[in-house]
């Protein structure tokens, strides 16, 4: 049933209008969850704000150890308290965190590539289920390859997470991998961001790009926005605060953190575009004074 040429309506994405369903829960499309998936979602958006940061470091997982992240039990303690949750595998986790932090984990689950494979897109589920309650996951990661050659894999795991995760109110984090063949377009993100949604992912984890309100306007789960490559501090912040201004409810960020020369400074200045309602460039003065 594909649409023909000159069939589609035009899309109206109702921009200026809230979404439908939040009746007072603070996360977006989780009204209607249990108790045990709201104190998860909670543990990983602020109630406050409704927003979160997020730190990424799970890129060992098929990066080794990438510039930055060398010696992660040094560079863990610096970020804890600037971040809401720590994105890790459950080998950096169990190595490298404290049991008594006390904050959101979102733990990686799927695994499978690694950076001398041509092709990234072939993934498997790393992680059992017991595996990821006995590590008390906030969130489960899984990487999905829409238009890959991995993509039927991918919306597998996926798949097989979400279901394991409702069994035991453990939501999944869905994670945009942009293809080998795929590009940063609007249309991309929509596509793959609105698959990943209605297969079940609680939150999805994808890029910003132009037209970010539309993508975030048609998903109906929270948004956080990855980092990507490092960028110069005033710019990844100006990204972050677009993300934020176009419906994004945090940021999911790694490189732009742990490799910016003050990365606690960093990740503190998002925060503040995050929770705080900063503007990119006041957050950027605040950069600044507290990098000093
Ligand atoms: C890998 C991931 C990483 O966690 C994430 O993309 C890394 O963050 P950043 O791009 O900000 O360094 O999900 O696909």
């Amino acid at each position: 049933m594909a649409d023909g040429e000159g069939l589609k309506v035009e899309k109206n994405y109702h921009l200026n209008t809230p979404f439908g369903t939040d009746s007072g829960f603070h996360v977006k499309g989780a009204a209607h969850l249990d108790w045990g998936m709201k104190r998860h979602l909670t543990n990983i958006f602020h109630p406050q704000s409704g927003n979160t940061v997020m730190f990424a470091f799970d890129h060992g997982y098929f990066m080794g150890s990438v510039s930055g992240l060398e010696r992660l039990d040094l560079l863990i303690p610096q970020l804890v308290d600037q971040v809401d949750v720590l994105m890790a595998t459950r080998g950096a986790l169990r190595t490298c965190v404290k049991p008594d932090f006390r904050k959101g984990i979102a733990l990686r689950v799927s695994a499978g590539s690694s950076m001398i494979n041509d092709d990234l897109s072939h993934e498997i589920v790393s992680v059992d289920m017991e595996d990821a309650i006995r590590m008390n996951a906030d969130c489960m990661a899984v990487q999905t390859f829409i238009g890959a050659d991995g993509q039927l894999e991918s919306i597998d795991n996926l798949s097989r997470v979400i279901n394991a995760g409702n069994r035991y109110s453990i939501p999944t984090l869905g994670v945009i991998a942009v293809g080998k063949n795929m590009e940063r377009t609007d249309q991309y993100f929509k596509l793959a961001t609105r698959i990943v949604a209605e297969l079940g992912a609680h939150i999805i984890k994808t890029y910003y790009c132009e037209k970010f309100e539309e993508i975030a306007a048609a998903c109906p789960v929270p948004i956080v926005v990855a980092g990507g490559k490092k960028l110069p501090e005033a710019e990844a912040l100006t990204m972050a605060y677009r993300s934020m201004q176009g419906g994004a409810r945090g940021l999911d960020m790694g490189r732009n953190i742990f490799q910016s020369r003050h990365p606690a400074a960093m990740a503190d200045a998002i925060g503040k575009i995050v929770h705080s309602k900063f503007t990119d460039k006041e957050a950027w003065e605040y950069y600044r004074e507290t990098a000093k």
